[in-house]
């Protein structure tokens, strides 16, 4: 018999890790409040805060920005807090539901808005799993020992989407970008990755139209086909086991008990989710990172905003876990040490 094949995204036995060496950070000024809502949908403040956890979000109101605007100032944050030229960067990967235009791809947009002459660049397309995907990937191209610096943001301005008039959605989601540099690191960084989609639920959380499915017509706007969709009630169904059993499977290939894991860094989109994810993983509540009052769903944008908001409390070597699910279905969780921090 032969032997079992290490499971999929682990990194081979030799050569560098992947490490996080940087986090920057873009949030809109403008915040849209529980008691902002109020005043556009049949809704409250309560019901809200207990249903969600969510009190405030970000908005980009400026409608000549856009999501390569957020991502590259997240770009720029991350190239001066590492003090390297945009020129050092040899790959860009924007995960993101929200590209300015179908194409070209926002990658190739913030390339150009931060002058990285010498990057390429991919958007990648997996809703609220889009950073822990992009992470992945982008974590090969540093594995691969072709690559020293790649970018990884999330990046979604989903006030584009969100139907103001639909109140099952529009408390949901903010607007904002973050994002990461990877470097080849001898000891820390990625470890495991495991990943999942289940493209037959893909009609509970979508959107219909602008796609060559249903291209922009005046009747797929009459429709609201351009908006988020989502039968929230089997969402949170799915992603409640989804995100629990996928932890539990990183955390036993892995060897890990609650009591091993630093940190949880949950995907924000309810509250409810993060709590019963962390129960099932052991996790008490200190270790569990949440921003999602302040915030909201920011899609792509919250793993790493997570990340930008804890830096100072991570330490070099702690067991980090990162977990998300999203439209699709997809989900997933990695499993990293962190690289720096006293
Ligand atoms: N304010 C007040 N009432 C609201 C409301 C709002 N903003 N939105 C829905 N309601 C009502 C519903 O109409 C329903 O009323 P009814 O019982 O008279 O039919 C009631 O509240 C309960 O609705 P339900 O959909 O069961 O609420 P819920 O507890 O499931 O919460 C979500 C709704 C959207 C917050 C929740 O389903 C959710 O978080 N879903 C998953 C989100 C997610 O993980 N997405 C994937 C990643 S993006």
């Amino acid at each position: 018999m032969s032997a079992p094949s290490p499971p999929v995204g682990r990194p081979s036995s030799s050569g560098p890790r992947a490490a996080i060496t940087t986090v920057g950070h873009f949030l809109p000024e403008e915040r849209l409040t529980n008691a902002d809502l109020e005043k556009m949908v049949d809704t409250s403040d309560e019901w809200i805060r207990t249903r969600t956890g969510i009190t405030e979000r970000r908005i980009l109101r400026d409608e000549t920005k856009a999501t390569s605007d957020m991502a590259a100032g997240a770009a720029q944050e991350v190239l001066e807090k590492r003090g390297i030229d945009a020129d050092d960067l040899d790959a860009i990967i924007v995960a993101t539901v929200t590209p300015d235009m179908l194409f070209p791809a926002t990658a190739c947009l913030v390339q150009d808005k931060i002058g990285a002459s010498n990057a390429w660049g991919f958007d990648l397309s997996a809703a609220c799993s889009g950073f822990l995907f992009a992470l992945t990937t982008g974590s090969q191209l540093i594995e691969s020992g072709r690559y020293e610096k790649v970018l990884v943001i999330g990046a979604d301005k989903m006030s584009s989407i969100v139907d103001y008039t639909d109140r099952t959605t529009c408390i949901l989601f903010g607007d904002a970008a973050a994002g990461v540099l990877l470097e080849p690191h001898d000891e820390y960084g990625l470890i495991d990755a495991v990943q999942h989609v289940d493209g037959g639920h893909g009609d509970l959380l979508c959107m219909k139209g602008g796609g060559s499915l249903n291209p922009p017509t005046h009747a797929t706007v009459d429709a609201k086909m351009h908006y988020i969709y989502q039968d929230g009630r089997p969402v949170f169904r799915h992603a409640v086991t989804a995100m629990a059993d996928v932890c539990e499977e990183v955390m036993e290939r892995n060897n890990l008990t609650g009591d091993d894991v630093d940190y949880l860094v949950p995907h924000q989109a309810n509250l409810r989710i993060i709590d019963a994810t962390a129960k099932r993983m052991g996790l008490t509540s200190e270790k569990v990172m949440i921003n999602i009052d302040r915030y909201g769903n920011t899609t792509a944008a919250t793993i790493p905003l997570c990340l930008y908001d804890w830096e100072d409390e991570l330490s070099e070597g702690d067991n980090v876990v990162l977990t998300a699910f999203g439209g699709g279905f997809t989900w997933g969780a990695s499993y990293l040490t962190w690289a720096y921090g006293e």
